[in-house]
């Protein structure tokens, strides 16, 4: 049973990225003109995409995989063209619309299937990899290693996902004011460092079943994400 504070900041995030961050969203994940803070983010962002994804096998084929967060669905649509079987699933039904169309659009022969939902209650069945990049950003620790545990019972090989690297606050909060400047009314990023986060995963029981592997920063102008992947045991 998911906690009160989960819920809360499940429904803020769902606003923000359902329609306050939308448009921005929309236009971050393609390849429209953006302000120069954002084509950082965006440099950022795809650095962090090709990290996740040289974690998994190179060839996919016959491999499920989750793409929990998936947003407007980018990593989700790399991960099938490496031959995946994907489901991607995200709280935002607008911009589960906006990558179902994108990937529409697309038109190639690929196998995924995009879902509105909460990862920590999907219950879809068994993926060898799940991805969760930045979905967990804007967790307090304990709910993001919740979820990571509600979701690895169902995955059979491999977590791969990102948390908030702890640096000067600050930087990181004018970062993303930066971000969204107008309304802004995104729910604050959760930093953590990647020594209390591995504590809180063994508090969690986690590491008798899976192991923490490559570790790797991000810092790219305001982009700052942190990546770490779990191996099952
Ligand atoms: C910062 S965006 C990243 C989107 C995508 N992973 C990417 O990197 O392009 C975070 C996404 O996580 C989604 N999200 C946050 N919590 C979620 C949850 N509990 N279940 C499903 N999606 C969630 C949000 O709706 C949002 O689209």
């Amino acid at each position: 049973m998911a906690s009160v504070s989960y819920q809360t900041r499940r429904d803020e995030i769902e606003t923000y990225f359902d329609r306050t961050a939308a448009d921005a969203w929309a236009a971050l994940t393609s390849d429209a003109p953006v302000s120069r803070i954002r084509r950082t983010v965006r440099r950022g962002r795809d650095a962090m995409r090709e990290t996740l994804l040289s974690w998994l096998p190179e060839d996919l084929t016959g491999s499920t995989l989750i793409d929990a967060g998936c947003g407007t669905g980018v990593l989700a649509i790399e991960a099938a063209q490496r031959g995946a079987e994907v489901v991607a699933v995200d709280l935002s039904p607008t911009l589960v619309n906006l990558a179902r169309e994108r990937f529409r659009q697309l038109d190639q022969d690929l196998d995924v299937t995009f879902l509105v939902g909460d990862m920590r209650e999907m219950d879809l069945g068994s993926f060898d990899y799940a991805v969760a990049m930045d979905s967990l950003i804007h967790y307090d620790v304990a709910d993001g290693v919740q979820t990571l545990q509600a979701m690895a019972e169902q995955i059979q090989r491999k977590m791969v996902f990102t948390f908030a690297p702890k640096t000067p606050l600050l930087a990181l909060m004018h970062a993303t004011g930066r971000l969204f400047p107008r309304g802004d009314r995104a729910p604050s990023i959760e930093p953590v460092s990647p020594a209390r986060l591995g504590r809180q995963l063994e508090d969690a029981g986690m590491m008798q079943a899976w192991e923490t592997g490559q570790s790797h920063r991000i810092d790219v102008g305001f982009y700052k994400s942190h990546a770490m992947e779990l191996t099952r045991r």
